[in-house]
């Protein structure tokens, strides 16, 4: 099997964690024997100076008939290259695990969750409109189809970890939008009778992340409740710049980073590039498991486990973690273990 893999460099400190991740995965591949066109394909802030679309005609066209994306983040433009990415290709499912790393310290312990995160609906579809001077209207669309698969999404998940779904939602106060999405997902438990479901408010899920996080296990949520909770909750295991996240369809699948392009850190060598080494560790287990190609699955744990050596040796630690190791450095690490 042959992959075509599109990479996204991104913007401010995306050529730097990108160009980590080609490193470790050119040589994985390698190793490990697996068949892999890398096609660049530029979008975001500078494709947009270039370009005059932030997501040009020829890398969607590129992206579009990928087995898998790699991408790194994007500056100001990031929600119009996600959005297409993420409603074009149908990614419904936007998975987002926060855990404690050994040896990493961290503001909490006991943090071993994943944030299912519905990827193409809620005030996501961008459609706002000013209705007249001064009052502006955004839509927020919310659908059972939408709902139900997301929600299966999470008692899948639920089902191989501690067996436990909570809804996040407000649907006090949105009582139609998050009334369907909550209830959807309620009665999808019927056919998960091994898994236990509770809900909780947004506003009160935030603290209870902070106050007792052992409390989840698999959340599951819409779009923008979804993006607020999961920058908490990397930065609860220690920082933003550990947290992978997978965008996953039917068919094709996207893997970058929670944290964004970082511009005042951009061009120092400083960026932590473990969540870019993460993602890039799970597009190979995605395309293992997908493709039933154990090649591409070994490559891909072999990934993870140097990462997590490195980073429990608490010698490479970037500044973000309270070290002084730069990018290429731990990169260098990394490399070292494959
Ligand atoms: C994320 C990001 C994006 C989002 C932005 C950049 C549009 O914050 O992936 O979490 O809101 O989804
Ligand atoms: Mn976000």
């Amino acid at each position: 099997m042959k992959y075509k893999i599109s990479v996204i460099e991104g913007d401010g400190i995306g050529p730097e964690v990108v160009g980590s991740a080609l490193k470790v995965l050119s040589r994985v591949i390698t190793k490990y024997n697996v068949d892999l066109e890398i096609v660049k394909t530029p979008a975001g802030d500078d494709a947009f100076k270039k370009f005059g679309e932030a997501v040009p005609e020829s890398s969607w066209k590129e992206i579009k008939s990928s087995h898998a994306i790699l991408k790194g983040p994007v500056g100001e433009t990031a929600g119009e290259v996600v959005v297409k990415i993420r409603r074009g290709l149908d990614l419904f499912a936007n998975i987002r695990p926060a855990r404690n790393y050994p040896n990493v310290d961290s503001l909490k312990k006991n943090v071993d969750l994943i944030i299912v995160r519905e990827n193409t609906e809620d005030v996501y579809i961008r459609a706002e409109n000013e209705i007249s001077e001064g009052v502006t209207v955004a839509l927020r669309l919310i659908t059972k189809k939408g709902s139900e698969r997301i929600g299966r999404v999470a008692y899948e998940f639920a089902k191989q970890r501690r067996k436990k779904v909570t809804i996040v939602h407000k649907a006090n106060v949105l009582t139609l939008t998050d009334g369907l999405f909550k209830n959807t997902i309620k009665e999808l438990k019927a056919s998960y009778p091994e898994v236990e479901v509770d809900e909780e408010y947004i506003d009160s899920a935030v603290m209870d992340l902070v106050r007792r996080p052992e409390r989840f296990d698999v959340i599951v949520t819409t779009n923008l409740y979804g993006d607020i909770l999961s920058d908490l909750a990397a930065y609860i295991t220690g920082s933003i710049g550990l947290a992978p996240s997978g965008n996953i369809g039917e068919d094709k699948a996207m893997f970058e980073p929670v944290h964004g392009a970082a511009f005042d850190i951009a061009g120092k060598n400083i960026a932590n590039p473990t969540a870019m080494l993460f993602c890039t560790g799970w597009m190979l287990q995605w395309l293992g498991e997908k493709y039933k190609d154990e090649n591409a699955r070994k490559a891909g744990i072999s990934i993870e486990n140097a990462v997590l050596t490195v980073l429990s040796k608490k010698d490479y630690l970037t500044e973000d973690l309270g070290g002084h190791t730069k990018t290429t450095e731990f990169t260098e690490a990394v490399l070292s273990l494959l």
